[in-house]
């Protein structure tokens, strides 16, 4: 590997915010209040971890992710609709997101919702219009169903993170082995990455993550820290990072980021 991870994860960072900037509806198109808000939701300074992840898995598996870049980019329209819809009212109630105020504090509730709804529906069109493999579109949706991230409350983070990976591997038609594999390492690298986001809102301040700092305490959540302790909660982190880089290594190929990646969430400061 000639690139240091962090010129992998800036310069994919890049092609995915042209991707999304250039796929959304403009912000004119009416409904423009809607589209508007979607854009100020997406648009903002998300790291892309989920698209990213996709492109490292279906690389692993062989293929040029690059023309993969419009489906990608539709996991990060599920990844902000479920930030918008997180942050209202009803449930955590947050004012701060990437830095810049909630979607629904500036643009009002309802709209807030309805905005979320538009995201999730465009990703779907997205999704649909940028392959036929109506399996890799199940998977995404299955990791996002009522089984899924909107069911779950630890591990709601890795359902989507995991099918992330998957769609990578299912896009550049990965062997059933590779496929299983990836599923393994989505697995570890989502739990892994929602105990990092966990420590880091008792660790860090709002400046320093771009959103509330100590909500989790406040709010009396059931996270990780807060059940098993910060010291355990890091331990299993290790566990959790060594099995991502042993999957990483089962699925190979010549270009392989895999593993990098779940150390860089591993060891993430925001
Ligand atoms: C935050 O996700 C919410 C969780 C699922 C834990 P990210 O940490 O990926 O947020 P952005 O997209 O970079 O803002
Ligand atoms: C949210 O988890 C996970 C989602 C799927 C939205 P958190 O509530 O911990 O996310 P943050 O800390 O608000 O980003
Ligand atoms: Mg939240
Ligand atoms: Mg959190």
């Amino acid at each position: 590997m000639t690139n240091s991870i962090e010129q992998y994860l800036a310069r994919w960072r890049k092609e995915v915010d042209r991707t999304l900037e250039e796929n959304l509806p403009p912000a004119k198109t009416p409904p423009a209040i809607i589209h508007e808000a979607m854009r100020y939701a997406v648009l903002g300074a998300g790291k892309r971890v989920r698209p990213i992840l996709a492109v490292a898995a279906a690389e692993a598996c062989g293929a040029n992710p690059e023309p993969l870049l419009v489906p990608f980019a539709a996991l990060e329209l599920i990844h902000t609709y479920s930030l918008v819809h997180d942050d209202l009212p009803a449930l955590d109630d947050d004012n701060l997101r990437r830095g810049r105020k909630t979607t629904h504090v500036v643009f009002g509730e309802a709209i807030g919702i309805l905005t979320g709804d538009a995201l999730l529906t465009e990703a779907f069109s997205w999704l649909a219009r940028s392959t036929n493999n109506s399996r890799a579109i199940r998977e995404v949706a299955e990791a996002i169903d009522s089984k899924g991230m909107i069911g779950g409350q630890v591990d709601k983070t890795a359902k989507l993170i995991t099918g992330s990976v998957v769609l990578g591997g299912l896009l550049a038609n990965a062997s059933d082995e590779k496929i299983a594999a990836l599923r393994r390492y989505g697995e570890s690298t989502g739990l892994a990455f929602q105990i990092v986001d966990d420590l880091l809102d008792q660790e860090r301040t709002s400046e320093e993550l771009g959103k509330t700092a100590g909500k989790d305490v406040a709010q009396g959540k059931l996270t990780y820290p807060a059940l098993i302790g910060s010291g355990a909660a890091r331990k299993r982190l290790e566990e959790l990072l060594q099995e991502a880089v042993d999957n990483a290594a089962v699925i190979g190929g010549r270009v392989n980021y895999l593993a990098a990646i779940a150390r860089y969430i591993c060891e993430r400061r925001s």
